[in-house]
């Protein structure tokens, strides 16, 4: 793996024989995963999706693309939580921020819905649609989820109008279960062109299937190298559940160790604007994975140095129940450099000739000192590039240590009975069928 992961700053807040205490719980952990001994288990499918993707099936996906980027120039993606966060991760770290060609390649506006239920959003949506040619992709594993249903149902009425009914099905693809679910049913009935969530991949942990890869290569995503680079993790993070040789079951010790001794919040900071969704991708994975029986760590994000105006304040003086981790590329793709000024107004000329990595590099170094000084344990995560292939790795790896964390918190990290709590309140006071007593309940409840 090309991935590295530094906890030395992190384990002068912890005992000396940090890693001889905790590696009896790492290697039974580890064991539960690969074994698939541990807490649901059925949903264990993602640790082998590396090794079991073919080549093939990524031609698939690939030749997939070709047709509809032959339709559309604007895809719209539709979907929430796992079924959302991965794709859109990716496609904002490794495609260019103000272009629309990737490699030569004119690629397709991808655009999202269904990931919250603003109204304002969806109906400027639809307004825009009018002068574009466009293409819905549908993804939802249970295919029940209320926003993308209404999301989809909303695009789905506009494209029947634009292009008929006949002519939008092919303007149409369904990522879904294998055999349950509306979706399906619709799927199967409009005879949309549909790829399988397996049923032992749970939603935030499938971007490396249809899911993730699909939007993905329509963006101009190199699904081949993200798909190998998940592979070398896979390869590696299986070999051994030694803490000082595998990358995750480090990062997963640590993380324990620190939750253990009160850090309950996880900071990840990224000095790359372009990691930012990665961020949200990670906080769902271990928001929704490790928050449950009133224990887990919760995990926070950042975007630095932007953030150090505003969250760094409490980071560097606030409560003390937080612990850090830095994602850092080592290699930028670009080089540039600051240029002498002759009148030097703003004062920057002691910076001249250093390029903005560097820069952004050593405000990097200073802000994990200070937040050291500060208090604050600090990882690092050390990419070398920012490539499909490095993301690859870094995905497998948050994946596998999420697991792991999972099971030494001695939760389910593949289910998240939390999120029907708000579902339930939402649907009582819309009146959903099947919710007759819940209405009446939630509305005594308001007027009391
Ligand atoms: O991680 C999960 O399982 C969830 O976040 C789901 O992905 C999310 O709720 C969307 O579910 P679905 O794909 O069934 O619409």
């Amino acid at each position: 793996m090309d991935i590295r992961i530094q906890t030395s700053k992190a384990r002068t807040f912890l005992p000396g024989d940090i890693w001889k205490t905790l590696q009896p719980a790492v290697d039974r952990c580890h064991r539960d995963i690969l074994s698939r001994t541990g807490k649901g288990a059925d949903f264990l499918g993602w640790v082998d999706l590396p090794s079991s993707t073919s080549d093939h099936f990524l031609e698939e996906i690939n030749e997939g693309c070709k047709r509809l980027r032959e339709l559309a120039d604007v895809i719209i993606v539709i979907g929430i939580g796992g079924s959302y966060l991965g794709a859109r991760a990716v496609i904002e770290a490794l495609t260019p921020p103000f272009s629309a060609t990737v490699k030569g390649q004119k690629i397709p506006q991808i655009i999202y819905a269904g990931h919250h239920m603003d109204g304002d959003y969806h109906a400027r949506l639809l307004q825009y649609l009018e002068g574009q040619e466009y293409a819905l992709i549908v993804i939802s594993k249970s295919g029940t989820t209320t926003e993308p249903a209404l999301a989809f149902r909303l695009l789905k009425t506009h494209l029947e109008k634009k292009y008929g009914i006949k002519g939008s099905r092919r303007r149409i693809i369904a990522i879904t279960d294998r055999a349950r679910g509306a979706l399906k049913t619709m799927a199967d009935r409009e005879q949309y062109k549909s790829y399988v969530i397996p049923d032992d991949v749970g939603g935030r942990y499938s971007v490396l299937t249809p899911v993730g890869l699909l939007p993905l290569a329509l963006a101009g995503v190199d699904v081949k190298q993200l798909i190998q680079g998940a592979r070398k993790a896979e390869q590696e993070l299986k070999r051994t559940a030694e803490i000082e040789k595998n990358p995750a079951c480090e990062y997963a010790a640590i993380r324990y160790a620190l939750y253990e001794s009160g850090k309950f919040v996880e900071v990840l900071a990224n000095y790359h604007p372009g990691l930012h969704y990665l961020i949200e991708w990670w906080k769902q994975l271990y928001g929704e994975s490790e928050g449950k029986e009133f224990k887990g760590i919760f995990p926070a994000g950042v975007n630095f140095t932007t953030d150090l105006h505003s969250l760094g304040q409490y980071i560097q003086e606030g409560r003390r129940m937080l612990f850090e981790t830095v994602l850092t590329i080592e290699t930028p793709e670009t080089q540039l450099v600051i240029p002498r000024d002759e009148e030097n107004l703003d004062g920057m000329n002691f910076l001249a000739g250093k390029s903005m990595h560097e820069i952004n590099a050593l405000a990097s170094v200073g802000t994990t000192l200070a937040h050291l000084d500060g208090g604050v344990p600090v990882l690092e995560l050390i990419l070398p590039r920012l490539h499909a292939d490095t993301l690859g790795q870094l995905i497998y790896f948050f994946e596998f240590a999420c697991a792991l964390n999972g099971y030494m918190l001695g939760v389910n990290p593949f289910d998240q009975p939390g999120v029907e709590a708000y579902k339930k309140n939402m649907f009582a006071l819309l009146g959903k069928p099947g919710f007759e007593e819940e209405t009446n309940q939630i509305l005594q409840r308001l007027q009391q």
